[in-house]
């Protein structure tokens, strides 16, 4: 099949504040120190490859004492039927709502609605098609879905993760084609309840399945275009099972950034006009 890319406009906060200086992941190990200048060198990398590919790069500025802001996947959820900010699990993010909501509003994507349940944006929340699919069981609640369903007036479906490894929904699947016309994502079944598992079998029949090796490098936290697949240069197997498919795999290293429990995908919040 030939696969088709579509131009992406994507949110990114340059990491200028990174640290890892709590542990709200299993990723996250305050003890090692990060190397910031590398972290920014990687950063810079994601963001130049994403341009060459033909996507639209906007910067929020980041701000001090908040080192997971270039994480802004967990920024909100900026759909054409309305955008939804982010309620942060953790307090040690909280301070980045404000400065992510007011730039949505400032770039014209608002009112941006701010929601009363935790719901930690695109990081659990993922349209692919018709479908607006959203994790819960680590930070989104599922109350969240609720809330999400009532606000943007469309269906949610919630899927449950049960690893603490992949503790929101974009470390656990990836979406590789959002287009309604032939949606596919890519998943690590062992991630989600059995429950779950069979919502995706049953949406998504044609899926491809990936296993331990693929998520445990947080292979599935990768961005699709309905072509291009940006990904960790660790995923070997993701890569080759991608080619395989039609996809074009592209690896960006972002080691630094992992050591805060994040990859390629984590670094970008999709803004859907
Ligand atoms: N340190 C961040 C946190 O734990 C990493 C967020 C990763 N973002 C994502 N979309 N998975 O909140």
């Amino acid at each position: 099949m030939t696969r088709t890319a579509r131009p992406l406009r994507l949110l990114m906060c340059r990491p200028e504040h990174f640290a890892v200086s709590y542990e709200i992941n299993p990723w996250m190990d305050p003890a090692r120190p990060v190397d910031v200048a590398r972290a920014l060198a990687q950063w810079d990398g994601l963001r130049a490859t994403l341009e060459g590919l033909g996507h639209a790069v906007e910067l929020v500025p980041g701000g001090p004492g908040l080192p997971d802001m270039v994480y802004t996947a967990n920024g909100g959820l900026v759909t054409p039927e309305g955008t939804v900010g982010a309620r942060f699990a953790h307090p040690q993010r909280a301070g980045e709502q404000e400065l992510l909501d007011a730039w949505l509003t400032g770039a014209g994507f608002g009112p941006v609605h701010r929601p009363v349940e935790v719901n930690e944006g695109e990081g659990d929340v993922l349209p692919v098609g018709e479908h607006l699919l959203a994790g819960h069981g680590f930070r989104t609640t599922r109350a969240a879905h609720g809330e999400l369903a009532r606000v943007l007036g469309r269906p949610v479906t919630s899927l449950r993760l049960v690893d603490p490894r992949f503790y929101h929904l974009d470390t656990a699947l990836t979406v590789l084609d959002d287009d309604p016309d032939h949606p596919d994502v890519a998943y690590f079944p062992g991630a989600f309840d059995e429950p779950s598992r069979a919502v995706l079998r049953e949406l998504f029949p044609g899926a491809l399945v990936t296993d331990e090796a693929t998520a445990g490098v947080l292979g599935m936290n990768a961005i699709g275009d309905g072509r291009h697949v940006v990904l960790s240069p660790r995923a070997t197997g993701y890569a080759r099972a991608l080619r395989e498919r039609g996809y074009e795999p592209v690896p960006v290293d972002l080691s630094e950034l992992l050591r805060g429990g994040g990859g390629p995908k984590c670094c970008v919040l999709v803004l859907r006009g």
